[in-house]
């Protein structure tokens, strides 16, 4: 049984990771989260007392940062400003939460002699273009494109040279787009979801060509921690499901699963700089750790997820008029 600090833990990814753990493992958990406005401390709340803590501050506090580093044997890195469109608006907490907060979770870990796992995304290779066969690999060269995605290369770099400068031992997992519970309702899919649930129609940027590659967020997750039992020192792991989508064809499956007409939707401004194509090539880990998707399929993935909002309108409900305003001002 081991004790896990998790950062961001009451941020999507991060909740299912805690509720993951709780649910299927023997180790009790800290979370430490600044409890942004993605932070939601609900989302945690019936966990027992005794497996899982909630320590409310940030990641960029050193003092504190250190504290909990002490009492742990290891440390998994969600905590992040994960939002494309508001780094557009503001990066500045961008370059705050996700570098100098990475570089002060990795001098406690360094001090500590910590094992730790950072998790990052696939927006640090940039875009492919819709007719490209590649796919993202280990090896393909960073060449992030929005000031989220730049300051999510500049962590992974931070990592990269503690760990050869430093020897502190650690992994890091790149990820491809996820689905599921918990996720805020300013991301895509949630935010169709909530829209058509209000009777709003959904909201395609631009012509809705961009694909995506889907994972259910569960995958992710079981991905992490297999990564935690047996990855590789050092090493970097690509998380994809083979997931590919292009994002009109989401909004209408959205549509479809609602009981919508399939074109009731919105093409709206489009996302400055936006990425064309992600595409996940996670033959390493799936060889070397032998970890395979669960949710082969995206349909019966994403009823559940439209179910999911249907059944928790108190989860999201408090935050929908804000998170549309501030789209609306931006015409989207
Ligand atoms: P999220 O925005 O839902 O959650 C982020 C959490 O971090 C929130 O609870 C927030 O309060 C917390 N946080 C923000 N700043 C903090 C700070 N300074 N100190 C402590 N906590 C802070 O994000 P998410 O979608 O769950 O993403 C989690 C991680 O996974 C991020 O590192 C993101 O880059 C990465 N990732 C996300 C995806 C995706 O599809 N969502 C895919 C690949 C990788
Ligand atoms: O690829 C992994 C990344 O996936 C993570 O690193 C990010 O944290 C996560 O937010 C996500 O980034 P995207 O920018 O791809 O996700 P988002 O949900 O914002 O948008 C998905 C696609 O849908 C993108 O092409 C933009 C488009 N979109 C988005 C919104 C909110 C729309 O067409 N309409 C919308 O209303």
């Amino acid at each position: 049984m081991g004790r896990l600090l998790v950062t961001g833990g009451a941020g999507f990814i991060g909740t299912n990771f805690v509720r993951l753990l709780v649910d299927s493992t023997d180790h009790t958990v800290t979370v430490l989260d600044a409890m942004t406005y993605a932070g939601n401390a609900n989302s945690l709340a019936d966990l027992p007392a005794n497996r899982c803590r909630l320590v409310i501050g940030s990641v960029s506090d050193a003092e504190l940062v250190d504290s909990l580093v002490a009492e742990s044997d290891i440390v998994v890195h969600f905590a992040a400003e994960s939002h494309n469109d508001n780094s557009l608006r503001d990066p500045s907490p961008f370059i705050q939460t996700n570098l100098v907060g990475t570089y002060v979770l990795l001098e406690a870990v360094r001090k500590y002699g910590t094992r730790y796992h950072h998790i990052s995304t696939d927006e640090v290779y940039g875009d492919l273009e819709l007719d490209d066969p590649a796919r993202f690999t280990e090896n393909t060269p960073y060449n992030p494109s929005s000031p989220y995605s730049s300051t999510k290369a500049g962590s992974d770099l931070l990592v990269r040279a503690w760990v050869r400068s430093f020897g502190v031992q650690a992994t890091i997992s790149n990820c491809s787009n996820n689905y599921g519970p918990y996720q805020h309702i300013e991301k895509f899919i949630p935010r169709q979801i909530t829209n058509v649930i209000d009777g709003v129609r959904p909201k395609l940027y631009g012509a809705g060509l961009n694909v995506r590659d889907w994972i259910h967020v569960t995958d992710h997750n079981l991905a992490v921690l297999r990564i935690l039992e047996a990855g590789r020192l050092g090493e970097t792991y690509l998380i994809g499901a083979d997931g590919e989508l292009g994002n009109k064809t989401v909004i209408e499956l959205i549509l479809q699963l609602m009981d919508q007409p399939v074109d009731a939707y919105d093409h709206v401004n489009d996302r400055a700089g936006h990425d064309m194509r992600y595409a996940i090539d996670s033959t390493k880990l799936r060889t070397e750790l032998g970890w395979e998707p669960t949710y082969g399929d995206f349909e019966s993935g994403l009823a559940a997820t439209i179910d999911w909002y249907r059944a928790n309108e108190d989860w999201w409900r408090p935050v929908k008029q804000a998170t549309e305003a501030k789209y609306a001002a931006a015409g989207q």
